[in-house]
């Protein structure tokens, strides 16, 4: 018999970081699950985590309608942490104080850990950690001992190593918390008696038992774009449900060169069934004229959303399963900051489905983690190491009207450059070309032509959210253009984009 994973409860109270907390805890190969704040202490029990953890969260502990919870979470005998509205909870709860700060803290606070404790092996006791805070404890409950302080905030951690209670006012769960990890790392072995037992073999092990247990002996219906996402989740289904997968690939005729053939490629041969739907020609009726970003982008949106329902609706009684990964849950989750650019693969299937549910397995995961569990489960690394592609494909790329014509120039000089950075084993975070909508006057041979102007972008970033151009050096910027403009009709002159983002964006449309 497989012996189950240690486990670490991840105790929700409602804060921003609770899957990265998850995150963190796969990182130091210590499998967790994430409960309500409000968890009855009886399923706590039944669970028997190895540690608890208390998340942060937007409230006041005064505040009736926050989230609160017992003393007798304290008296399991199982470790706790408390981070940030956690480490007031607790104080409160053990008959501490809380007060609201004379100055609130928010970013990266110099930070002094002034004893030692378990929790600090490893780190310097002058450091910096994430604050993002109101109110802080001003009277620790008793038995407790202050462990750090910043300049506004004298109990930044606290401890009652008899009881194996620990807290901290900072998120050692963010990547601006210098060595936050180690710390989460320090709870899990030094106080929870962590063996690192968890690795993506569980979560493979986990989800395809999950899947099976869901789905039963019914079909399941993937959208199928060849994108990262979509592909390791079409992959992982296969190897749960093999022979009751369908998935629907929709070529709507704004991919990059041979990309379809490709997509095609990796999926032929395997236990399930796919299907290829030829649309360019639907596309582009609908997108004729069209030059406006936005407008562009909905009427892909929609039309993916029309042609899907029209395969799909031969499956009525399936579930619907999406590549969906977490950082999509939170970017669609969110209602407020200013639309920069609709994104219609977030959330863009339809509503009003025939479909018995949803099948999601790679939604609690981060985009390098979906990478590597693609590894895991066999993709070609070309595949999984391909970078983001946007939804409504070419067509952001190709400025102005969309014509076949212009795509193919686009295809054929995109695929130009990626092979020279690639031969020249550059690896930037996302490089493409741009076919703009001017033309300018060149000589070649004799002649005088006019034809477009193309675009060159890469960008180096982490996140997506900010990113600096790519410093490419002039002798491979001077073959890729050599290259083009010699085998690409249409195109006479190239140009390199030295923008970053802000003030930017990474696509130019
Ligand atoms: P921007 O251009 O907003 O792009 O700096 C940030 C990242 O998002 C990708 N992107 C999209 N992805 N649908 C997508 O799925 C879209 O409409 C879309 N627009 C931009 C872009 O390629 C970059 O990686």
């Amino acid at each position: 018999m497989i012996k189950p994973n240690q486990t670490v409860v991840v105790l929700d109270f409602g804060g921003q970081y609770k899957e990265l907390i998850a995150r963190r805890l796969r990182e130091c190969k210590v499998h967790s699950q994430i409960l309500a704040g409000s968890t009855p202490i009886e399923k706590l029990k039944e669970i028997a985590p190895i540690g608890i953890i208390l998340t942060g969260g937007p409230h006041s502990v005064y505040e009736e309608s926050s989230p609160h919870t017992t003393p007798e979470l304290f008296e399991l005998g199982i470790p706790v942490l408390g981070i940030c509205y956690g480490m007031q909870l607790m104080a409160y709860t053990l008959g501490g104080e809380v007060k609201s700060c004379k100055v609130s803290e928010y970013g990266t606070i110099a930070t002094t850990l002034d004893e030692d404790s378990p929790l600090f092996e490893g780190l310097d006791r002058a450091t910096v950690s994430l604050m993002s805070h109101t109110d802080y404890v001003a009277k620790m409950p008793k038995g407790f001992k202050a462990l750090a302080h910043t300049g506004d905030c004298p109990v930044a951690a606290m401890e009652n190593a008899e009881r194996k209670l620990y807290a901290v006012q900072f998120h050692p769960e963010v990547e601006r918390t210098v060595k936050g990890t180690k710390l989460l790392n320090n709870f899990l072995y030094n106080v929870c008696g962590a063996k690192g037992d968890y690795n993506m073999d569980d979560f493979i092990k986990n989800e395809i038992e999950r899947i099976r247990e869901q789905v039963g002996d019914h079909q399941v219906v993937l959208g199928l774009s060849g994108g990262v996402d979509s592909s390791v989740c079409a992959a992982i289904l296969e190897k749960a449900i093999p022979n009751q997968l369908t998935c629907i690939f929709v070529d709507t005729g704004l991919m990059r060169k041979n990309e379809g053939d490709e997509v095609e490629a990796a999926f032929a041969g395997k236990n399930l069934n796919f299907v290829r739907v030829n649309a360019e020609a639907r596309f582009l009726a609908k997108l004729a004229g069209v030059t406006e970003p936005e407008r562009k982008r909905k009427i892909i949106g929609e039309e993916f959303v029309r042609v899907f329902e029209e395969e799909s609706s031969k499956f009525a009684g399936s579930f619907l399963a999406q590549g969906t990964i977490y950082p999509d849950v939170v970017e669609s989750g969110l209602t407020t900051g200013a639309v920069i650019k609709s994104h219609h693969n977030v959330g863009g299937l339809p509503k009003e489905t025939k479909f018995i549910g949803l099948v999601e397995p790679l939604r609690s995961l981060f985009k390098d983690e979906v990478r590597e569990l693609g590894r895991k489960l066999g993709l070609d690394p070309k595949l999984v190491n391909r970078q983001p592609f946007p939804g409504p494909g070419l067509a952001v790329r190709c400025i102005g009207a969309l014509t076949k014509e212009r795509l193919d120039i686009l295809r054929d000089a995109d695929a130009i450059y990626r092979e020279e950075l690639e031969k020249a084993d550059l690896h930037y975070s996302q490089y493409f070309a741009i076919l703009t909508d001017m033309r300018t006057v060149g000589v070649m041979g004799d002649g005088r032509t006019y034809n477009y102007v193309l675009g060159l972008r890469a960008v180096k970033t982490s996140d997506f959210m900010t990113a600096e151009y790519a410093h490419i050096p002039y002798d491979v910027l001077d073959r890729v253009s050599s290259r083009i403009v010699n085998e690409v009709k249409g195109v006479s002159r190239v140009v390199y984009d030295i923008t970053g983002k802000p003030p930017a964006t990474i696509e130019w449309e």
